[in-house]
């Protein structure tokens, strides 16, 4: 039996308000959290990105999910509560603004804190490409993207793709 995997979650695309609105805290981590968890990392697999915010596929809530070098994190309420004072540019992407990527500077290590799908607070520091991610994705529950973060010359070039996103996408 070939099992045919369906799209199971519509990802939202840049244009679409959803994106620009700064989401919920999440005050109780119930099973359909975990389960719709559960569906995003299956969306971002499918989809070959390394993150997923959860208002790119519509709920406005502060969570996401990311995969590095084939570890999982599901992360609740985030919050960054140390930058490192190293800033390093590195290219981004975004499953929301397809075709495009372009560097951007961020701190290269950051300490945050998260609570994971049991509930419990999790502290630790990253760097490297779980720093990017986990900024990238930060940004996004705070309506926030990567392009808004690219000098005014690369905004220029890309202006074409972006409204040809906003118009097919949505
Ligand atoms: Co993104």
């Amino acid at each position: 039996i070939i099992k045919i995997k369906e799209k199971i979650m519509k990802i939202i695309y840049y244009g679409n308000p959803v994106l620009r609105e700064v989401s919920k805290e999440v005050t109780e981590i119930t099973d359909e959290i975990r389960q719709i968890l559960d569906e995003m990392v299956e969306t971002m697999r499918e989809e070959s990105g390394v993150g997923l915010a959860a208002n790119q596929v519509g709920l406005t809530q502060r969570f996401f999910v990311a995969e590095v070098d084939g570890n999982v994190k599901k992360i609740i309420n985030p919050e960054i509560i140390e930058f490192g004072k190293e800033e390093i540019e590195l290219e981004e992407g975004c499953l929301s603004i397809p075709g495009i990527y372009k560097r951007v500077k961020r701190p290269e290590k950051i300490k945050v804190r998260y609570q994971n799908e049991k509930g419990e607070t999790v502290e630790e520091e990253l760097n490297e490409v779980w720093a990017r991610v986990f900024q990238h994705e930060l940004d996004h529950l705070d309506g926030i993207l990567f392009i808004d973060k690219i000098s005014p010359l690369n905004k220029r070039l890309i202006s074409k793709r972006l409204a040809q996103i906003k118009k097919e996408g949505n």
